[in-house]
């Protein structure tokens, strides 16, 4: 392995987003249309999904007063509509920090070029294109310690998946077919190649 002798810098990043998936989650709006946001604060806990949200947006105020979601997760080729909503926000008025850089847009989906499709045991669609899509409750959803963030626990209730990623006779997504996109400092990023399994991996290695 190669030995880093250099020391380290140290730096003041504006943002500290080191490389997490991207989820869109869809809730529904006091009207009953679908909000659709992406997401990178996201992050599983056994049947657990935990998010971080800001508190002046639509997704978390739609979850506090109507706690189901779907928390679809799109692949790499998606990125470039995952980027077309990256401007938008459901919260009408727009927030005063958001202002300049966000517009409303009660159309999320069609502004995306997404499809909704029924989920099966929540109010809120799941995109059609995702090829993972986990239907969910919010359990808790609180304020983080500086007022700015919502802290969601969202309890998984069911899972799909596009059968071509599931390895078959199983109930496990093929981590050799599945790849995440990846928000990695603010770029868009898909997986490199395996480089190993960990000891408690029910699948097997993508090269033995
Ligand atoms: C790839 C990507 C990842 C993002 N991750 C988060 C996040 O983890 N938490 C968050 O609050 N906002 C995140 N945002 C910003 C929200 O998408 C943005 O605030 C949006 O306006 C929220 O929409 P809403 O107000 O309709 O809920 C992310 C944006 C992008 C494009």
């Amino acid at each position: 392995m190669e030995i880093h002798t250099a020391e380290h810098q140290v730096i003041t990043p504006s943002i500290l987003y080191f490389g997490t998936p991207v989820v869109l989650l869809s809730t529904e709006n006091g009207d009953g249309t679908a909000n659709l946001a992406p997401m990178s604060s996201a992050w599983a806990l056994g049947q657990t999904v935990v998010l971080g949200l800001g508190a002046h947006g639509q997704t978390g105020r739609n979850l506090l007063a109507r706690p189901e979601v779907v928390i679809n997760l799109p692949a790499p080729e998606h990125w470039a509509a995952v980027e077309r909503l990256a401007p938008l926000t459901g919260y009408d008025p727009v927030p005063p920090h958001k202002r300049g850089t966000f517009r409303y847009e009660p159309a999320k989906f069609g502004a995306a070029g997404l499809s909704p499709l029924p989920a099966e045991l929540v109010r809120p669609p799941r995109v059609a294109e995702c090829p993972i899509q986990l239907e969910a409750r919010a359990a808790d959803v609180r304020p983080d310690s500086t007022d700015a963030f919502l802290i969601v626990e969202a309890h998984v209730l069911r899972v799909h998946a596009d059968p071509r990623l599931v390895v078959p006779g199983t109930q496990h997504v093929d981590p050799a077919r599945w790849s995440p996109l990846i928000y990695n400092f603010r770029h868009y990023f898909g997986l490199g190649p395996e480089l190993g399994r960990s000891f408690r991996s029910e699948t097997r290695a993508a090269r033995a």
